[in-house]
């Protein structure tokens, strides 16, 4: 078993010895007091619990920059004055309660909590803030675009979550910060009275979001007395390691990547090749892409945060709608081989990918081989074998090198990947090894 697999069970154990610490801050065992670091595990484990079921949730770039509609680096990459680009503020007045578009959508695909900008990089605040007027609540919007946005979330039951970039290409200390001390007081504070009126005016918040931590160190950033002061506000939030401390949970951005020792993780990605609206790019990804990513990430015990670019309207652009409709039909049929997943180690197939629960192996095929599916080196036994978007049983036939799933459409029967699910005898393992050196050879 390597190091960084823990079963459910496992993890269940660990919660329940979470909760039982959590209240009564004493060993399990009742004798020597829990050490600080086992508290901290355990309240982790606690706060942590519904994003780790939770597996899939909605990212948004919303903010200036889709005026422009060229990705969310447009006033950097293009050179923009601040002045110049400040007159976006004045244009950026999207319709009422465009979030709630965004959130009946992300809970038809199947996602369970959402993240939104709060501040990018551009430093326009969508929420209202006393310490500038470049701000949605004192510009051309009129009104709080991030109440908008935790109001539409909770209507739909999703955890809400905050993006907020520490980098600030507008304000006049952003860069200066790194070499003059008394530049970086200024901006500290200001970045830390953001945060506070985030976590302090809106609610329960779920997920905490940094983003880009330039030009600053963890220590510049005073970025303990931030998570703390955090923390303080919101007991039960989780944050990620952006701020450049490790955390609740890992960031792999574009690409799909487990963390060793069970360390939390969240692959964030794109639809197309940009966060913020950017109008001409038409470089999607399928549907069928984004769930085979979706199951790469439940596979390996990771969530998928994915990416929608509203326009400054906030409506959401056809493609991105029509990829996660297709998404979320794909998940009212499969999503239990999505949700609530340990992670799995057999993972060799070139045309199926894999999940487990349990001892119950999801067989993921998304390229069709036709009416037989076979799986090399399963070394456990299969016991049955169910086709999940029908019900339907598959029979099966196993020896010690190959389980042979048989008698199956020549059509694929679900689209874009069909889900096999077969329960094994114990936790399913794959030895691919085993087959190449112990099937029996021919003579020459
Ligand atoms: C990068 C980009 C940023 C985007 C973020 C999402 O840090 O700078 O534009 O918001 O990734 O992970």
């Amino acid at each position: 078993m390597k190091p960084n697999h823990m079963s459910r069970r496992d993890y269940l154990k660990l919660l329940g010895a979470a909760a039982a610490v959590s209240s009564s801050a004493v060993s399990i065992d009742g004798e020597a007091p829990t050490s600080p670091a086992t508290q901290q595990n355990a309240d982790r484990l606690n706060r942590m619990r519904w994003w780790r079921e939770a597996g899939f949730g909605m990212f948004i770039h919303w903010g200036l920059y889709s005026v422009l509609g060229r990705h969310e680096w447009v006033m950097e990459n293009e050179g923009a004055p601040v002045a110049e680009y400040a007159l976006l503020a004045k244009q950026f007045n999207p319709k009422p309660n465009a979030a709630r578009e965004w959130a009946k959508l992300a809970r038809r695909a199947g996602q369970k909590y959402m993240v939104m900008t709060t501040k990018h990089h551009e430093g326009f605040c969508m929420f209202d803030t006393r310490t500038t007027g470049f701000c949605a609540t004192k510009q051309a919007a009129g009104r709080d675009l991030v109440k908008e946005y935790v109001d539409a979330a909770r209507a739909e039951g999703l955890r809400v979550g905050f993006y907020y970039s520490l980098m600030d290409w507008r304000h006049p200390d952003g860069a200066r910060c790194a070499e003059d001390e008394a530049a970086r007081k200024r901006f500290v504070e200001y970045i830390h009275t953001h945060i506070r009126e985030l976590m302090t005016n809106y609610g329960k918040i779920d997920v905490l979001w940094y983003d880009v931590a330039w030009p600053l160190d963890a220590r510049g950033w005073e970025s303990e007395k931030m998570n703390e002061m955090v923390f303080r506000l919101q007991p039960e939030i989780i944050v990620n390691n952006r701020n450049k401390l490790p955390g609740d949970f890992s960031t792999p951005e574009q690409r799909i990547q487990a963390e060793d020792g069970g360390r939390a993780w969240e692959s964030c990605m794109t639809m197309n090749g940009s966060w913020g609206y950017h109008r001409s790019d038409d470089d999607w990804k399928t549907p069928k892409t984004i769930i085979r990513n979706l199951i790469s990430c439940a596979r390996d015990g990771g969530n998928y945060l994915l990416n929608i670019g509203p326009r400054p309207d906030g409506s959401i652009p056809g493609e991105s709608v029509r990829i996660l409709s297709a998404v979320g039909q794909w998940m009212d049929k499969n999503g239990q081989s999505i949700y609530t997943t340990d992670r799995c180690q057999p993972r060799h197939s070139d045309y199926a990918s894999f999940t487990r629960k349990g001892n119950r192996l999801y067989a993921h095929v998304y390229f069709w081989p036709g009416s037989t599916v076979a799986i090399a080196g399963l070394r456990t036994r299969a016991k049955s074998a169910t086709l999940l978007a029908t019900g339907r049983n598959v029979e099966f036939t196993q020896d010690e090198f190959r389980l042979r799933l048989t008698g199956l459409p020549e059509k694929a029967p679900d689209d874009p990947v069909t889900t096999i699910a077969v329960e094994c005898e114990s936790e399913p393992r794959q030895d691919n090894i085993f087959v190449r050196k112990e099937r029996k050879r021919a003579q020459v």
